[in-house]
């Protein structure tokens, strides 16, 4: 049994969507904690205005009867309230009568760090437009949604999983991060920062060692890396192991099974341990800057200045969740894969019994 997850969705298109597969029957759904991870999305110090336009109500389509999971597709759909703004030039469909609204001049000016270039080259797109919609990170929106689903199967098996900020533009306190993200706005530039995920309640034994798609460090490292400008990954001391000798790096096994340090990230072999497993990830500064970079017109071969539009300075708040989000859907994709069933309680059952089985937790 294994959880997929498919989205589509531009982002100034009439809606994003997502559907999940592969959860069990009977597991209960809270709107209310849905919205609020996507509220939590929405916020945060350098977001644009376009979040306050967003409310990102999250429509189920199938799956759910009443609040319980009925083991079929969950169907989700957030709508994009922007859309009004661009129904002319993001229309599905050919429009007739004269272009109004956004989104009606082709875009031809890429900005550096974005998938504008590459996007445009690859399909072979006159308007980058065509590219940028997709690439965006609005469709974080429906990840955050599904990771909310996966974050509520967790919780039925006690795990838990929270991310937070840690640096913003190099600052690691909160009056530092507003202050760099006020100075980055009134230079009209951007940042970018570092969050960390942690998740607590994971029995050891999820993951694999047996094939390195298996392993889930790697498969956390790609939920990660898969998150629009996230350029680097680390689990439990990482990079900082590379400089310790194995005496420091490694953590001792005591009575119990426990360790006293958890420079792993609570993670051995591909395999969770038994601690909590702990992941931090980099996110780049944001590539739209409201002072544009040096670019190349694409129609005309001529020099240019990037395309502006409206954006965030730094977006590492909302990062935390989306970083909580694709966390939590990968724990519960490894959960599903070693516990299965069908109904929620043959899953929760699973676990139980395997807890039993290797005497976990066990008293030292
Ligand atoms: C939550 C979130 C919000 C973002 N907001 C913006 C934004 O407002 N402006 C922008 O230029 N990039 C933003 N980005 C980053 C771009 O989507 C990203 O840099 C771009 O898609 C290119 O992908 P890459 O940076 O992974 O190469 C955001 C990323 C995240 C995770």
């Amino acid at each position: 049994m294994t959880l997929t997850l498919t989205t589509a969705g531009e982002s100034h298109g009439p809606a994003l969507v997502a559907i999940v597969s592969g959860l069990p029957a009977g597991l209960r759904l809270d709107r209310d904690a849905i919205a609020a991870d996507l509220r939590r999305r929405r916020q945060g110090y350098g977001r644009s205005p376009r979040q306050k336009l967003e409310e990102d109500e999250v429509a189920v389509l199938a799956g759910l009867r009443h609040g319980l999971t009925l083991g079929t597709p969950l169907a989700l759909l957030v709508g994009n309230r922007d859309h009004a703004n661009w129904e002319w030039g993001m229309s599905p469909w050919p429009m007739e009568g004269e272009a109004t609204g956004k989104g009606t001049t082709p875009v031809t000016l890429p900005r550096p760090g974005h998938a504008d270039l590459a996007g445009a080259l690859k399909f072979g797109h006159d308007d980058v437009r065509n590219a940028l919609e997709r690439a965006s990170a609005r469709q974080t929106a429906v990840h955050v949604a599904a990771g909310a689903v996966a974050k509520a199967l967790l919780a039925e098996i006690g795990i838990e999983v929270a991310g937070r900020v840690l640096e913003i533009g190099g600052a690691d306190t909160e009056s530092g991060w507003r202050k760099a993200t006020d100075a980055a706005r009134a230079d009209r530039d951007t940042l970018g920062g570092v969050v960390e995920v942690v998740a607590t309640g994971a029995p050891p034994g999820l993951g694999s060692y047996a094939d390195r798609a298996d392993r889930l460090d790697a498969r956390l490292a790609a939920a990660l890396m898969g998150i629009q400008a996230v350029k680097g990954v680390e689990i439990g001391d990482g990079f900082a192991l590379a400089r310790m000798h194995g005496s420091q790096a490694h953590d001792e096994i005591e009575p119990g099974l426990r360790r006293a340090t958890n420079r792993a990230g609570g993670i051995e072999g591909g395999v969770t341990n038994g601690e909590p497993v702990v992941l931090r990830a980099a996110m780049k500064p944001l590539p739209t800057l409201m002072r544009p970079l040096r670019s190349v017109d694409l129609a005309t071969g001529e020099p240019g200045e990037a395309l502006v539009e409206r954006s965030d300075v730094q977006a590492v708040e909302a990062l935390a969740v989306v970083a909580e989000a694709a966390v939590g859907w990968e724990l519960a994709q490894a959960a599903r894969e070693k516990f299965g069933g069908d109904a929620l309680v043959d899953f929760v059952g699973a676990h139980a019994a395997y807890l039993e089985r290797i005497a976990w937790p066990r008293t030292p």
